[in-house]
């Protein structure tokens, strides 16, 4: 073969597509919320909308201190080192937003007497006992260990799509500031959503990176996503039950009221629709998936460098 013939052999062979997809690189920001004068209704005149969404508060911090741990442990099996940059990054992001959330169950729902260890035991039990390296106490042989971190991996990059599509809308969402709700509150989801938008590939990346595929992508998603939700409205008729206007409703997740009352809830524009939810899940479900596609990073560095809680940090560092 002639020297031409090799070059113009190598021009033609197909380019490794990126391991990482994250654009630039990830940050990690500090944050401080005063949480000392956010109402427990901190959307005036939509108490369902506000007990719904503060439940977000009791959701993620047992998932999120989760996610830094298997990442910590997916870390050295990841042999790029831009990915590794990003997971580095991830970690550091998500133990911030569980820190931010865990402090808004003190000193927000618990500071108005708003009972939530009963349901933040159950994210625990779930996160520390039935999700852990050693699930419900069963030590793994060792050539399963990395197959069920990979597993693992799966349900966090369908959690991540979850969390990719609720930050666009908590970033989108202007009926909240038309209401007057609460800026403390309105920051602690747009900086935490923004985060979820700019380090979006990050869990799918890693998953495929380390060898997961369509097929278990897509049997993982289809439990975690309705899981996710479920654990959602489970919560939230928790925090309904402790509010004397819908006590005599029991709420429940297994009731009818809570989820005919959110679709009701829509029409204020205060919360997002239960089937634009699931309409917004089918993507993941597509061999073609990319997460590039599901956020712009622009939209959310854009609020990131204005968020009023990262500035009061600066300001107290
Ligand atoms: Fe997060
Ligand atoms: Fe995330």
């Amino acid at each position: 073969m002639s020297v031409t013939s090799i070059a113009a052999a190598r021009r033609a062979r197909p380019t490794s597509p990126k391991v990482s997809k994250t654009p630039g690189s990830l940050v990690h920001r500090k944050v401080e919320f005063d949480w000392s004068q956010t109402p427990l209704e901190w959307i005036p005149g939509s108490p369902f909308a506000s007990h719904f969404i503060n439940e977000i508060n009791l959701l993620l911090p047992a998932g999120e201190f989760w996610f830094c741990k298997i990442y910590n442990k997916a870390l050295p099996y990841i042999t790029d080192e831009k990915l590794k940059a990003d997971v580095q990054m991830f970690v550091r992001q998500e133990a911030m937003h569980a820190r931010a959330h865990g402090a808004a169950i003190v000193e927000y729902l618990n500071a108005h007497g708003i009972e939530t260890k009963s349901n933040t035991r159950q994210e625990d039990w779930l996160f520390e006992s039935l999700l852990s390296d050693e699930p419900m106490g069963i030590k793994l042989p060792k050539f399963a260990q990395k197959e069920w971190l990979v597993f693992r991996l799966g349900i966090v990059a369908a959690i991540e799509h979850m969390t990719c599509v609720l930050g666009n809308y908590v970033l989108r969402n202007t009926s909240w500031d038309e209401a007057g709700a609460d800026p403390v509150l309105l920051d602690l989801l747009r900086w935490h959503g923004a985060e979820e938008v700019e380090h979006r590939c990050v869990a799918f990346d890693v998953y495929r990176h380390l060898g997961g595929g369509y097929a278990s992508r897509y049997y993982l998603a289809s439990i975690a996503m309705p899981a996710v939700y479920g654990l959602w409205v489970h919560g939230a008729a928790h925090l309904m039950k402790q509010d004397e206007r819908f006590k005599a409703k029991k709420p429940s997740v297994f009731k009818p009221w809570i989820w005919m009352q959110w679709m009701r809830e829509v029409k204020t524009g205060h919360l997002p629709s239960p089937f634009w939810l699931a309409l917004k899940e089918l993507p993941f479900f597509s061999p073609w998936y990319d997460p590039v596609k599901e956020g712009s990073t622009e939209e959310a560095l854009a609020y990131l460098n204005s968020s009023p809680a990262a500035a009061r940090a600066a300001a107290m560092a």
